[in-house]
């Protein structure tokens, strides 16, 4: 879809969600990984989800610290994860944070910045979602 700018952004984070969450297996954590290049909107995006779950906390971009979990008042899940991986070397780095618990739990719904430089861990359930910069920097936001 395509994003002239964060307001439309804002409805496409609602309708992909929607997507996401309709065929969601309840025995597992959903993971979501965001591609894109620095500054393609990943964390607006994330943000765009966070405020559609009724989080109400402000939602930075954790670059610095890696991980950010926010609660749910929702049925599905009890915590939000924005986690953002551009500063860890490798997946292992990834694991010391204590990945595996968070995606082994089903009630954690995970968002993860640069999905790509932790590949091998990301479970083979994960969706993806592609954001693009095009002409006029429209982004073409892709939910894979
Ligand atoms: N759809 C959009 N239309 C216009 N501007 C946008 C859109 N999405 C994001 N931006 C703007 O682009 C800039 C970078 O966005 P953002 O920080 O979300 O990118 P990012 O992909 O998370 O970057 P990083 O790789 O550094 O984590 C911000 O100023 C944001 O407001
Ligand atoms: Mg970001």
């Amino acid at each position: 879809m395509l994003s002239k700018n964060i307001k439309e952004t804002a409805g496409i984070a609602r309708i992909f969600l929607n997507k996401i969450l309709k065929g969601k297996i309840k025995t597992r954590a959903t993971v979501v990984g965001l591609s894109g290049n620095l500054g393609a909107g990943k964390t607006a995006f994330t943000k765009a989800v966070a405020k559609s779950l009724g989080i109400r906390q402000k939602v930075n971009s954790p670059t610095f610290v890696i991980i950010k979990k926010y609660s749910l008042k929702s049925k599905l899940h009890k915590f939000f994860f924005h986690i953002d991986v551009y500063r860890l070397k490798n997946e292992k780095e990834l694991l010391h944070l204590g990945w595996n618990e968070i995606i082994g739990n089903k009630e954690h719904l995970v968002f993860i910045e640069w999905p790509e430089r932790v590949r091998r861990a990301m479970p083979p359930h994960a969706r993806m979602i592609s954001i693009i910069v095009g002409k006029k920097g429209f982004r073409n936001i892709r939910l894979k």
